[in-house]
């Protein structure tokens, strides 16, 4: 296998493998693919990632990155999770998910530079960049029932990272969060200040000062994956974003993360944008989706009413370029339990900011789409 190597500011070589021998499409800028910088903190530390940890190993977290190390020999890759039973899957010949290509890709990688386990504590130590792939279900409780997207379990982990960080370290979400939820973790993590633990407002430098070289950078970076396709989509996504902070420490946490996936996407399908752009660009893509079915859905009815075939008539309308074919077959429900969860969070956002006829129109596509189920139901003998 052809080996690139790729010498970094600080003087340190590494060795890839060549994209193309691993069947991928090599980027026209390649140079820039693998020039790398260390990445500075604002303690002033000097960072390069080799470690990786990913808080949940389900089927995003457990998917992502069994893929990034696969196309990252050069970074370890530690996946952990609260439970015993998903990671003792992970570890064996069963996996706890059923992707097309994940079990290839884990029997590669598992034991060379992939490890699943339960040890939470020093995963996190360990690690230079920490993925958060938890699961964020819509709340069943509290303020924002049955719509706002429940963060308990990414609260728990910023709460864990806080409170085991020893080091610099770069957190990333990749859990689906309303806006804003990046600042929530940076806030989580500020609020567990101690000595050595710093952060990225000027007050939290001048914290950190009792203990040097300990800092954190939120960045957010959503995942697109669809279930059944999940390792076509990681390896040949259509973008991967990375939101950031706009200052100096966040732009440079951003580049990390950057020339991590640059291993194998090119450079133009890498946006970097800001985190709350980032965070509401996942959840519009979602209700995008969504509005395309609950229009199809809409249409359905009306084609109920008056004889014609809607998939005749969805074809023909997908036939127009402007619009495209995809997601418009008309269906009982989405299809999958995502684009609701996402949707009612939309919802909810917008009722928060006091956006009450955005809150409505979104609010309506989900509608529309329950219409649909409650009218085939209905029309079942
Ligand atoms: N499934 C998809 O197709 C998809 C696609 C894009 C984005 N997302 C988003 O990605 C996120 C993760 O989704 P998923 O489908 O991978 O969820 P999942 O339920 O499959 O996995 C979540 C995992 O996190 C673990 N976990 C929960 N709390 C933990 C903690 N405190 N410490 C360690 N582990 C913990 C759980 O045990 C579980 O294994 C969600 O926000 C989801 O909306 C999902």
């Amino acid at each position: 296998m052809e080996l690139i190597t790729e010498t970094k500011r600080d003087g340190q070589k590494r060795e890839h493998d060549h994209p193309a021998a691993i069947g991928l499409p090599v980027a026209q800028d390649e140079e820039v693919r693998y020039t790398h910088n260390t990445y500075n903190l604002d303690s002033g530390i000097s960072m390069v990632v080799k470690n990786v940890c990913c808080i949940g190993a389900g089927y995003v977290g457990g998917s992502s990155c069994s893929v990034l190390a696969w196309k990252c020999p050069d970074i370890h890759v530690h996946v952990v999770d609260v439970s015993h039973d998903t990671i003792k899957q992970w570890n064996s010949h069963n996996l706890p998910i059923y992707e097309p290509g994940l079990d290839e890709v884990v029997k590669e990688c598992r034991g060379r530079n992939l490890f699943f386990s339960n040890d939470i504590d020093r995963a996190v130590r360990e690690a230079d960049m920490i993925f958060i792939s938890v699961n964020t279900p819509t709340k069943t409780y509290g303020i924002g029932k049955g719509k706002a997207a429940d963060l308990q379990y990414v609260e728990v982990c910023a709460r864990k990272i806080a409170e085991v960080a020893n080091g610099p370290k770069i957190v990333v979400e990749k859990s689906t969060v309303p806006i804003q939820a990046a600042q929530s973790i940076t806030h989580i993590l500020a609020a567990n200040t101690k000595p050595g633990v710093s952060f990225q407002s000027i007050t939290h430098i001048l914290a950190a000062n009792t203990k040097p070289g300990v800092s954190f950078q939120v960045l957010s970076n959503p995942e697109f994956l669809a279930e059944g396709t999940a390792i076509e989509n990681l390896v040949n996504p259509d973008r991967v974003l990375i939101g950031g902070e706009e200052s100096s420490e966040g732009e440079s946490a951003m580049e990390e993360l950057t020339w991590i996936y640059h291993h194998w996407i090119p450079q133009h399908n890498i946006i970097t944008l800001s985190t709350w752009s980032s965070q509401l660009t996942k959840l519009a893509s979602n209700a995008f989706l969504a509005q395309r079915v609950s229009s199809i859905n809409a249409i359905s009815a009306v084609c109920e009413a008056i004889g014609a075939d809607v998939s005749q008539v969805a074809d023909a309308v997908g036939r127009d370029s402007r619009i495209g074919s995809k997601f418009l077959h008309a269906s009982v429900g989405f299809g999958g339990s995502c684009f609701e969860k996402d949707l009612l969070s939309l919802v909810y956002i917008a009722e928060s900011l006091n956006l009450p006829e955005v809150a409505r129109y979104w609010q309506h596509v989900n509608d529309i789409n329950h219409y649909q189920r409650t009218s085939f139901r209905a029309a079942i003998p």
